[in-house]
């Protein structure tokens, strides 16, 4: 029906940081629209929320749907262009976005908006997620 991967850059490439990147979410056609990328989402996010506090994604600029599912996971957009680490782009635009983790909940329990396209998109808890512009590399 659908499958997807999560892949470890340990080097950046200008805006797109080392780090846990979504990749390559695909559902079959005559499976879409039930909520499975969805699904595959979450389960990704949430893996990488137990490993880091930034998750990235990089997809074709055309690609709505895609852009769409991500943005209600709270991925923000960083940076356009014409590739970002090996991955280049039909038609020459791709679009860099990332996540910040959610904050905990305080009274210790774990978040359910960590499995939820509704967590929240800033995700920084007192100022320890972010990008440290120092970082980044122009263009
Ligand atoms: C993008 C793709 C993975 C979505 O798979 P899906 O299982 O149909 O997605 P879901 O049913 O989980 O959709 C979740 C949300 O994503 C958004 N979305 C999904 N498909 C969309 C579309 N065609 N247009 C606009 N928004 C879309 C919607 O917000 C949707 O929520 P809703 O159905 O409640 O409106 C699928 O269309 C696909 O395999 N496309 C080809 C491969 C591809 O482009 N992958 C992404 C590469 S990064």
């Amino acid at each position: 029906m659908g499958w997807a991967k999560t892949h470890l850059w340990d080097y950046g490439d200008g805006p797109a940081l080392p780090g846990h990147y979504l990749g390559g979410v695909t559902v079959r056609p005559d499976f879409r629209r039930r909520g499975i990328a969805a699904e595959l989402t979450g389960a990704r996010v949430q893996w990488i929320w137990e490993r880091a506090e930034v998750a990235w994604f990089v997809v074709n600029a055309s690609n709505h749907a895609s852009l769409t599912l991500h943005r209600g996971f709270g991925f923000q957009e960083v940076a356009r262009g014409p590739a970002f680490h090996s991955v280049r782009f039909d038609g020459g635009e791709g679009v860099l976005l990332r996540a910040a983790r959610p904050c905990p909940d305080p009274r210790g329990r774990p978040s359910a908006l960590a499995w939820s396209r509704e967590a929240p998109t800033g995700g920084v808890c007192d100022g320890a997620v972010g990008i440290d512009p120092s970082q980044h590399e122009a263009g």
